[in-house]
């Protein structure tokens, strides 16, 4: 089964507040975010965004160049009903992450929680990273989560990879200079806790 058969299910089948990584809020995503780009006008891009709140939450804080990615379709168009006239503010992409094209050097900001972790090629990942140097401008902000060295193996009936902030670090590059990383443990909605990881990284000034 590919990503998108995959996640057309997950989200069709599933209520927003059903899913495992649920939170009502991303606090710590936006927290980063906020850190990262103090400029409203910054421009942001949600990688795997889901059905997740950030994007209201970020058009709630003043954000005006918000980019929202989905290889689901169903997961989009829950969230474009969620913010009915406001999701008139927001540039939508469907598609893969490791194919989609991107326009270059676009971005002040690259944010994903909770996908780069379902990259279990190397091949995979490396178009993941490739990705990012093309269309994070040079200086610009990569904000990554993925389950930490004590997160679940799976996830959503896939497995997953788990990382340190040295690990995943070397997965980018030296293009990438890490600035922060922490930890979280998520709660579930089902009462259980998962291990995450945050790495906050610059890009380098040339491309
Ligand atoms: C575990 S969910 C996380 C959703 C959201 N980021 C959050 O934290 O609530 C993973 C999301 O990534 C999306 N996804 C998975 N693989 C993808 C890919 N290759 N390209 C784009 N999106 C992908 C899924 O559709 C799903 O919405």
């Amino acid at each position: 089964m590919n990503a998108k058969t995959h996640w057309e299910k997950v989200y069709t089948t599933k209520e927003p507040e059903a899913v495992s990584w649920y939170r009502a809020h991303l606090e710590t995503s936006l927290a980063l975010i906020e850190r990262a780009a103090h400029s409203r006008s910054a421009s942001v891009i949600d990688i795997g965004a889901g059905e997740s709140t950030l994007v209201d939450d970020l058009l709630a804080t003043g954000y005006e160049n918000i980019t929202v990615l989905d290889v689901s379709q169903t997961a989009v168009d829950v969230t474009k009903k969620r913010l009915g006239l406001l999701a008139k503010k927001i540039d939508w992409i469907i598609g893969d992450i490791t194919q989609v094209q991107l326009e270059p050097f676009a971005y002040d900001v690259w944010h994903d929680r909770a996908v780069f972790h379902f990259l279990t090629s190397a091949a995979k990942r490396s178009a993941y990273v490739g990705k990012v140097m093309k269309a994070v401008k040079p200086g610009g902000h990569v904000i990554v989560s993925t389950f930490g060295p004590e997160g679940p193996t799976k996830c959503s009936g896939l497995e997953v990879m788990r990382y340190d902030a040295e690990s995943l670090h070397e997965e980018f590059g030296q293009r990438f200079r890490l600035v922060e990383s922490s930890k979280e443990l998520h709660e579930t909605p089902f009462g259980t806790t998962q291990q995450f990881l945050y790495c906050y990284c610059r890009v380098g000034m040339s491309p």
